[in-house]
C-alpha cells in the first residue's frame, strides 16, 4: 500500500489529533497544520457574524504581544501549531480563562464570548485560503500535489529530486522519491532547481531496517538501531577512531534545539540513527527526524495529550523510538503505542495500552524484536498494575501480555495478602527497556517497586514479581524465571536499570547494578545468583546470603540508606566486554524513610510515607568495576548525585555525563579524564551514542532541550 494513502485514513480518523510540522520547529514552518474545509468554513461564518464581539481587536490588544500579531509564536509558543496538533476547544479555552501558573500566560479577564471570539480569530489564521493547497504538504514527496520540489545537480554527476524539508545557508534537506531522507551540504551540490513538477517518478519505498539489520548489531558503525544501541544493552561501541591520544581535541559540530518547553525535565532519549537520519523524541511527546550531518530536522511530531495526565504528568518524558522496517515506534504519556511513517512522520497505527486516567503512562524506548514490538508501562507510584506487551509492528494488535504482579491463585501470589484489591494495584512498572538475546529467544526486564512505595504493612510478604528482574519467553510472554533484587521493597528501589548481557567463556551472563547499592551478576539461561555485591557504601545491607536474599542491616529507620533515586537509577551503564569492566554512574546518598498510611484512589499518587535526605553527605561518582567480582576499580567522583548514562568505546574510552552539565571522556582503565565539554544544563538520564558519519567518528548526547553531536576536527 502507498504510505500516502494511508496518512489520508489516518488523519480522518484521528482528527487531525497529531501534527507533522514537515521542517524546523519555527513559527513559519508551522503554515501546513491539517485542517478540512468545513472547519474553515464554519469559522469565517462565526467570524463574519456581526454581533460577534471582535476577535482580531481582542487577539491584538490581550495576546499579541506574547503569541505574536499571526498566532505562531513570539515569546509564548505558536498556537497555531497547538491547534494544528489537535488541541480541543474546551482545553484552549480553559487554558485562556486560568492562564499558565508559574509562566507568562495571564489569566484572561475576558468573557466567554470574548474567548470565543479570539480563538475563532486564530483558528481563522490558520488556515489562509491561499495555504489551503499547501495542506499535507510534508507527506511523503508526490510531484503532483506538492510544489515544494528541488533537483539538486550533484558536483559528482548526480542528480537527486525529491521535497525540500529544510535549508539554511550551508546544506539541504530533502526527502526523495522513495522516502529516502537525505542532507547535503552546499558545497556538494553544483546546482538547485526549485519547483520542477512533472509525474512521479515510479519509485518503490527505501527498504526499511529489518530483524537482521538490528541482529549485526554495532558491527556496521553506520547504525544505531535498538536504544543501547544493540540488544546486549552493553551500549560498548566497536569504533576506535576516537582515541585516548586524541579526544582532547573533540570538538562541537551542532546543537538540535527542541524549542519545546517542560518543566524540570528535558530530553531523555537515545536517538536511532539509520541512513544519515537520527530519530529521536523529546518530552512532552515530540519527536525528529534529524538530519545526522546538520542537526536540522527532516519532520517534526507533536502529540495533543489531554490536560488530565496522571503519571504522564509528573514525569513527561520519552526515551526513544524503536524502529523495524519503515516504521518508528513511540509510547506515550497518555500510555499508547503509536506507530510512525519513517518518512514522514505521519501516524500509522496508535493502540492503547493502559488507562492513563488511573495512573499509567509510558515512557521507555520500545524494542523491536523479530515480528514482535516489546513496550512496558509507567505509573507504580500510583494504583496500578505492570506488565510488559508485545504488539504486531504492523498492525499494532496485542500479541501477549505478561502480568508482572499475579493473579489470585497465580504462582507468586503467595507473597501478597490475600486482601482483595490488593493485586490489581501491586505496583510493579516496567518502564525501562529490557534487553534480548535472540539465540534464547528470551527477554530480560526489570520491573519497579511495589506500591504504595514506602508504606508495607497492608502487602506483606515479598510482593512478587516488583523489584525484580524478570525472563520471558519472547514468543509466548511467559515467565522463564525471575530474581527479586529487593524483597518488600519499601524504599522504591525500582529494577528497572538496564539489564546487561555478557557471554563468559563458562557462561551467558545478564549484570545489573541495582537501585539498592548492589551490583548483580545472574546466569541468564537458568536465573542462578552467581554473586550480588555493593557499588557504593550503602548500609542497607552489605552481603547477599546463601539463599540469595540481602542481609538487610539497616531499612532505613536507622538513617543514611540510598535515598529513594537509589545508589544508581535509569540512566545506562556501559560493559567493555575486553576489560570485562562494567561502568556506571553512581549516586552515594543519604536518607532516613518514615512511612505513613496513604489513600488509595485511581489517579491519585499513594507513596505512603516521606523520605528525609541529608543533602550535605550527597555526591556521585563515575564507578568502575570489574564484572567477574564487582571489585571497584577506579572512580572519578562529582559534587552531585548525578542521573547521567555512560557509553564505552573499543578504543579504551568511557563518555560520562554528569549532574553539573558536563559531557566527558575518560581512560577505561585509570579513570583519567581526559576531555570535558560543558553543555549548561544536567544530563538527566541521557546516555552518549556513536556512530561513523562522512568518514568520522560523532558522539551524540541529549541535554536539557538540546542535542549536541561532536567531531574531531
Ligand atoms: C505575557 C505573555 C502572554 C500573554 C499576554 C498571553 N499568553 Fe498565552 N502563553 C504564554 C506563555 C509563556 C505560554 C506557555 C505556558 C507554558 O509554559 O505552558 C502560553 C500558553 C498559551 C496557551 C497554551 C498553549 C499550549 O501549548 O497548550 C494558549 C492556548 C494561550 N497561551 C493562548 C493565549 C491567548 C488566547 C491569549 C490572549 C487572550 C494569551 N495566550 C495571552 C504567554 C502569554
Amino acid at each position: 500500500m502507498r504510505i500516502t494513502t494511508s496518512i489520508v485514513n489516518v488523519t480522518t480518523a484521528h482528527g487531525g489529533k497529531d501534527l507533522i510540522v514537515g521542517r524546523e520547529y519555527t513559527p513559519r514552518a508551522m503554515r501546513r497544520g491539517v485542517w478540512t474545509a468545513g472547519i474553515f468554513v464554519l469559522l469565517c461564518a462565526e467570524a463574519s457574524a456581526q454581533t460577534r464581539p471582535n476577535g482580531a481587536a481582542l487577539f491584538g490588544e490581550q495576546c499579541a504581544t506574547c503569541h505574536g500579531g499571526d498566532a505562531r509564536g513570539l515569546n509564548g509558543p505558536n498556537l497555531i501549531a497547538v491547534i494544528a496538533a489537535g488541541a480541543t476547544d474546551e482545553r484552549l479555552l480553559q487554558t485562556m480563562r486560568n492562564g499558565v501558573t508559574g509562566t507568562a500566560m495571564p489569566p484572561s479577564r475576558a468573557s466567554d464570548d470574548e474567548l470565543r471570539a479570539i480563538l475563532a480569530y486564530i483558528k481563522s489564521l490558520a488556515a489562509p485560503p491561499a495555504a489551503a493547497a499547501g495542506v499535507e504538504a510534508s507527506a511523503r514527496y508526490n510531484p503532483s500535489r506538492v510544489s515544494n520540489i528541488v533537483t539538486l545537480t550533484m558536483n559528482d554527476g548526480r542528480s537527486i529530486t525529491g521535497e525540500r524539508r529544510n535549508e539554511d545557508a550551508f546544506s539541504i534537506q530533502v526527502a526523495d522519491a522513495r522516502g529516502r531522507l537525505q542532507g547535503f551540504f552546499r558545497t556538494e551540490i553544483k546546482n538547485i532547481t526549485r519547483d520542477v513538477r512533472g509525474p512521479s517518478p515510479a519509485a518503490d519505498p527505501l527498504p526499511g531496517v529489518s530483524y537482521g539489520d538490528i541482529l549485526e548489531d554495532l558491527k556496521n558503525p553506520q547504525r544505531w538501531l535498538t536504544y543501547s544501541g544493540d540488544y546486549s544493552g552493553r551500549r560498548h561501541s566497536p569504533l576506535t577512531q576516537i582515541t585516548q591520544q586524541n579526544v582532547a581535541r573533540l570538538k562541537p559540530e551542532w546543537t538540535f534545539q527542541t524549542g519545546t518547553m517542560t518543566r524540570g525535565r528535558g530530553f531523555e532519549a537515545t536517538p536511532l540513527l539509520w541512513d544519515g537520519v537520527l530519530y529521536v523524541t523529546g518530552s512532552n511527546n515530540f519527536a525528529w527526524a534529524l538530519d545526522a550531518r546538520t542537526g536540522r530536522p527532516f519532520w517534526s511530531y507533536r502529540r495533543e495529550l489531554p490536560n488530565d495526565l496522571t503519571y504522564g504528568a509528573q514525569a513527561p518524558v520519552n526515551r526513544g523510538f524503536a524502529i523495524l522496517d519503515n516504521r518508528l515506534f513511540m509510547v506515550t504519556l497518555d500510555a499508547h503505542l503509536l506507530a510512525f511513517d519513517r518518512a514522514t512522520g505521519k501516524i500509522l497505527w496508535d493502540t492503547i495500552l493502559a488507562d492513563y486516567k488511573i495512573g499509567y503512562s509510558s515512557t521507555l524506548a520500545p524494542l523491536a524484536i523479530d515480528g514482535k514490538v516489546i513496550v512496558g508501562i509507567s505509573g507504580g507510584e500510583y494504583p496500578t498494575r505492570g506488565f510488559i506487551d508485545a504488539y504486531d509492528p504492523a498492525t499494532g494488535k496485542r500479541v501477549w501480555r505478561f502480568n508482572t504482579i499475579p493473579n489470585p491463585g497465580e504462582k507468586g501470589s503467595e507473597t501478597w495478602p490475600a486482601t482483595a484489591g490488593v493485586l490489581e494495584r501491586g505496583g510493579g512498572a516496567t518502564w525501562m527497556t529490557g534487553t534480548y538475546d535472540p539465540e534464547l529467544n528470551m527477554l530480560y526486564w526489570g520491573t519497579g517497586n511495589p506500591n504504595p512505595d514506602y508504606y508495607g504493612a497492608d502487602r506483606k510478604g515479598d510482593n512478587l514479581y516488583t523489584n525484580s528482574l524478570v525472563a520471558l519467553d519472547a514468543a509466548t510472554g511467559t515467565l522463564k524465571w525471575h530474581y527479586q533484587f529487593t524483597p518488600h521493597d519499601t524504599h522504591d528501589w525500582d529494577a528497572n536499570q538496564v539489564p546487561v548481557l555478557a557471554d563468559w567463556p563458562d557462561r551467558k551472563v545478564v549484570m545489573q547494578a541495582n537501585r539498592n547499592g548492589f551490583f548483580y551478576v545472574l546466569d541468564r539461561q537458568t536465573g542462578e545468583l552467581l554473586f550480588g555485591k555493593p557499588f557504593t557504601d550503602t548500609t542497607w545491607a552489605r552481603d547477599i546470603g546463601k539463599d540469595g536474599r540481602p542481609i538487610v542491616l539497616n531499612e532505613g529507620d536507622k538513617g543514611c540508606i540510598p535515598d529513594m533515586w537509589g545508589g544508581t537509577n535509569f540512566n545506562p551503564p556501559t560493559y567493555d566486554p575486553a576489560l570485562r569492566m562494567f561502568f556506571l554512574n553512581t549516586r552515594e546518598t543519604c536518607a532516613t524513610y518514615e512511612a505513613q498510611e496513604p489513600k488509595i484512589a485511581p489517579g491519585r499518587t499513594s507513596f505512603g510515607g516521606v523520605v528525609r535526605m541529608d543533602r550535605d553527605k550527597a555526591y556521585g561518582a563515575l564507578r568502575a568495576l570489574d564484572a567477574t567480582t564487582g571489585e571497584r576499580k577506579w572512580e572519578f567522583k562529582y559534587p552531585q548525585p548525578t542521573m547521567a548514562g555512560v557509553l564505552s568505546t573499543a578504543s579504551g574510552l568511557v563518555f560520562a555525563g554528569d549532574n553539573e552539565g558536563n559531557l566527558m571522556a575518560f581512560d577505561a582503565k585509570s579513570g583519567k579524564n581526559l576531555w570535558r565539554y560543558s553543555t549548561g544544563t544536567p544530563i538527566w538520564g541521557a546516555a552518549p551514542m556513536t556512530y561513523m558519519l562522512d568518514g568520522k567518528q560523532h558522539i551524540v548526547v541529549a541535554s536539557g532541550t538540546t542535542l549536541l553531536s561532536f567531531v574531531l576536527p
